[in-house]
């Protein structure tokens, strides 16, 4: 039976096994299939080889689109202004890139008139869950597919799907974990991970050597930013791609970056993930104490509370959220201060700030100096104490008779000798 025509759907595709089985399944739902493959600085086999797959797996169209630059400045620039960091340790890698994701899906269908956009998402995970709120958020006329959370196949009758319409199944067999990488770090989730008293095996992990085998010399790297953002590294400018990848590869040879986390996830509940993130980790750090010598104090309390909030709404999908601009609005205005250099020593998993400098720095010497040079005004602190603790000076004159002093308590069964 053929089905009725439905129109064109662009369709996010990975080269792998199910968004290739994707495309024949769409086909018999009566649509037109445009592949999209995106590339966010994942570990991907040759692009054009995928764009090859697609064609070959009936797609009538298939595109091949470089995101890293677009990622890396519309996404993960802001994520670093804001230290995100889900539940105050997960740097949002996977997180982030849905957003970007579901935008050029949005941006395809538009100008290929598809009616339809679709991924190769599971019905249990939250990618799901992110791709399809922010491509409502983006056009809510295109419908969005989910194939693999519709098409209810087993793994078996998924294969046996893709033999019949001339899809190569994998030859090798299928790794122990679930991974998702891209520039901002790598994801690692099920098989033995599942149990958190099982330590994560050696194979687990990609980017970060094991900090026992990492290199016995420290790695020293000096990290310029300008207005926030990380602009060049040990004095040499680099563009945004390659400071990351730069990151990566010297922090990861030095063993930092690994995380090992339960989190709570949207879909309720929690979750042991494994992550590698050393070029992120380390920016965060770098860019967090870089803030502490150019931003105000009260700037920075406000500031790490919408940090939570920005970290929040990029993890459950809000990226294209009216909060999220406001917030985001808040953190780029006070980004223009955060100027100057941070130098960083790694070690065997360690990864240390040992130096920041300035231009904009508020952190003033002469005040803070215990030697000469000392600027801070000691008399003035008669003053500030008398009226600092005035209400509590108060409180207890009005309330003498309590015994307060709990130093009788504390001592009691000991004799004079003890003092
Ligand atoms: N737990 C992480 C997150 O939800 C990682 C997701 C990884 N995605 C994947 N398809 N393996 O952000």
């Amino acid at each position: 039976m053929v089905a009725e025509k439905k129109g064109k759907v662009v369709l996010a595709y990975s080269g792998g096994l199910d968004t290739s089985v994707a495309i024949p399944w769409l086909q018999d739902q009566g649509y037109d299939v445009i592949a999209l493959t995106m590339h966010v600085g994942q570990q991907a086999d040759n692009l054009e080889e995928i764009k090859a797959k697609a064609l070959a797996a009936g797609a009538i169209k298939a595109h091949v689109v470089d995101l890293r630059e677009a990622f890396i400045d519309a996404f993960i620039w802001p994520s670093l202004k804001a230290n995100a960091l889900y539940q105050g340790v997960y740097p949002l890698n996977s997180a982030l890139s849905r957003p970007m994701i579901a935008q050029a899906m949005i941006w395809c269908a538009e100008r290929e008139g598809a009616v339809a956009v679709a991924h190769g998402c599971t019905g249990k995970g939250q990618d799901q869950v992110r791709i399809e709120v922010c491509c409502n958020a983006l056009n809510p006329d295109i419908k969005v597919l989910a194939p693999v959370r519709d098409w209810g196949f087993t793994r078996e009758e998924e294969m046996e799907y893709a033999e019949a319409h001339n899809i190569p199944v994998p030859t090798t067999r299928k790794s122990p974990y679930s991974f998702d990488d891209n520039l901002w770090g790598r994801s690692i989730e099920c098989g033995v991970l599942e149990d958190p008293w099982n330590e994560p095996p050696k194979d687990a992990y990609a980017l970060t050597a094991d900090p026992k085998d990492a290199l016995d010399e420290e790695v020293t790297v000096e990290i310029t930013f300008e207005k926030g953002i990380p602009v060049a590294v040990n004095g040499k400018k680099m563009k945004s791609f390659e400071i990351v990848d730069f990151l990566n590869k010297t922090a990861g040879k030095a063993g930092y970056g690994r995380i090992d986390m339960v989190e709570d996830r949207l879909v309720g509940f929690k979750s042991r993930e494994v992550y590698e993130c050393p070029g992120a980790l380390a920016l965060i750090e770098a860019h967090k104490k870089l803030e502490t010598i150019t931003l105000a104090k009260e700037v920075l309390k406000t500031k790490k509370e919408l940090e939570v909030k920005f970290a929040e709404m990029t993890y459950e999908g809000y990226w294209f959220s009216p909060l999220m601009e406001a917030v985001n609005a808040f953190i780029a205005s006070t980004q223009q201060v955060v100027n100057g250099t941070v130098r960083m020593k790694f070690y065997k998993g360690n990864g240390i700030v040992n130096g920041m400098k300035s231009d904009d720095s508020i952190y003033r010497e002469d005040l803070a100096t215990y030697s000469t040079g000392d600027t801070f005004d000691h008399g003035a602190s008669v003053g500030f104490i008398k009226i600092w603790g005035m209400p509590i000076k108060t409180w207890r004159q009005a309330h003498k008779n309590e015994n307060v002093n709990p130093m009788d308590h504390l001592l009691a069964g000991k004799t004079d000798a003890d003092f």
